[in-house]
């Protein structure tokens, strides 16, 4: 299987547990399939299966160490990147074996050697196949983490229930290697499925001047914006993320464009939809700006201020006024009346779809790290999203997709 002319790139994980040895047997069903596979082991790892094993199966070097071993500098200064050109260069993280102790590193964003420094600067799915024995895999701490990292987005895969090395019999066994490689390709294959997209998104607040020093603005973090970003790019499309002012990093792979004001957000989205076959609103733009902006500084002068506000444009309905066969979604930020009001803006701003976003008050929405929406669509009943971590709520909003495009088409005809 080839992507854009090259092989898909897998990290293989080995982790310090007995199950080890069958990573090997992995690495020869991953090569089989025409994959890249560079495998990364701990100190542990080795204790049960030689680097010389692994290098001999899959052609590449072994990496063991997150610094160089040798004395040369040149040495030093490449490895000192090392982790990260790893993550970026690879399209799937696998860990088989994920030992507890490396769910509970990755659960807490520990990077105390080479796997765990770089699953933190990796940003591509993630596949852990857990093995330990049963009273470790039952320990509610493990499965607090395993918890933690399914809703951060984390696939895994296994373990299976039979005998174990240790001699108990239960939870706790590596998934067979197939099992294992066919999850993987699952989530390689899946990656691309929107290969061939562009999608144009919108995230974060927008910022309306009252005067050179004070702004109105609102409680968007841009999370939710840029974990579609984010998912969609990891999925093969081109993005072009035109985000308000927020405190977070661009996305690997997405195309930003920073503004910060309503009227700056509409003319950067106006500006590059012409090339966009989707559109996602998910910005919260300030509905109104302050008519007249002072110059300078305003002074505190009588014991109650008015500001006169003015309507902004809305970028949504504009963008769904030129629809033409472009996707368009939109999100409603609501406290009550959700599926209503997420109906009414469906057909008020031409959307193929509205993304209802209960907020005010349960954690979910503004600022936090997990949403929980509904999908609303003309033709088909509302479809909850449960609640989960953004990047989780983002990768199901972009699933639908594909079947949003056949749904227009049908109308069309
Ligand atoms: O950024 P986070 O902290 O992760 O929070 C995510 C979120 C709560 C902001 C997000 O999930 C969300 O609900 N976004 C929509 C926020 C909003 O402004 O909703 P609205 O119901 O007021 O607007 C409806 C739609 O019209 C939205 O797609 C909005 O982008 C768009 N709109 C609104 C006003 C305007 N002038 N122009 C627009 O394009």
């Amino acid at each position: 299987m080839l992507r854009n002319g090259s092989p898909p790139r897998v990290i293989l994980g080995i982790g310090g547990g007995i199950a080890a040895y069958k990573s090997a047997e992995l690495a020869r069903i991953l090569i089989q399939r025409g994959y890249k596979v560079q495998p990364v082991m701990t100190a542990a790892a080795m204790q049960f299966i030689t680097p010389l094993t692994l290098s001999t199966l899959t052609h590449a070097k072994v990496i063991t160490h997150l610094f160089s071993e040798r004395g040369d500098a040149n040495a030093i200064l490449s490895s000192a990147v090392e982790h990260i050109d790893v993550a970026l260069e690879n399209d799937l993280l696998l860990v088989a074996p994920a030992t507890a102790n490396l769910l509970a590193q990755f659960a807490h964003g520990l990077a105390g050697d080479f796997l765990t420094t770089m699953h933190l600067a990796f940003t591509g799915p993630v596949l852990l196949a857990p093995a330990m024995n049963t009273n470790m895999w039952n320990h509610a701490a493990t499965q607090a983490n395993l918890r933690l990292l399914r809703e951060r987005g984390y696939h895994v895969v296994g373990p299976d229930a039979g005998d174990l090395a240790c001699g108990m019999v239960g939870a706790g066994r590596l998934a067979e290697p197939l099992e294992i490689a066919d999850a993987a390709t699952a989530l390689l294959d899946g990656q691309n499925d929107l290969a061939g997209e562009t999608i144009l998104i919108t995230a974060g607040p927008t910022q309306e001047a009252i005067d050179p020093v004070r702004v109105i603005t609102n409680r968007s973090s841009g999370k939710m914006g840029y974990a579609l970003a984010a998912n969609a790019a990891q999925r093969g499309a081109k993005v072009i993320l035109v985000s308000g002012p927020v405190a977070l990093a661009a996305p690997a792979q997405v195309e930003m464009v920073r503004v910060e004001s309503a009227e700056q957000m509409k003319n950067a989205v106006l500006h590059r939809l012409p090339e966009a076959s989707v559109f996602i609103g998910v910005a919260a733009v300030a509905d109104y700006r302050p008519a007249n902006p002072a110059d300078q500084k305003m002074k505190k002068t009588a014991s109650r201020l008015s500001i006169e506000l003015e309507p902004t444009a809305d970028i949504l309905a504009e963008v769904g006024r030129l629809k033409g066969d472009r996707i368009v979604i939109g999100f409603a930020a609501e406290t009550q009346n959700l599926i209503a009001e997420a109906s009414r803006k469906l057909n008020a701003k031409n959307c193929d779809m509205v993304v209802a976003n209960l907020v005010g008050g349960n954690g979910t929405g503004f600022e936090g790290d997990e949403n929980e929406v509904l999908l609303v669509t003309r033709d088909a009943e509302p479809q909850a999203v449960s609640r989960a971590a953004k990047s989780v709520v983002a990768a199901k909003i972009l699933d639908r997709i594909p079947g949003l495009r056949l749904a227009a088409h049908a109308e069309a005809r």
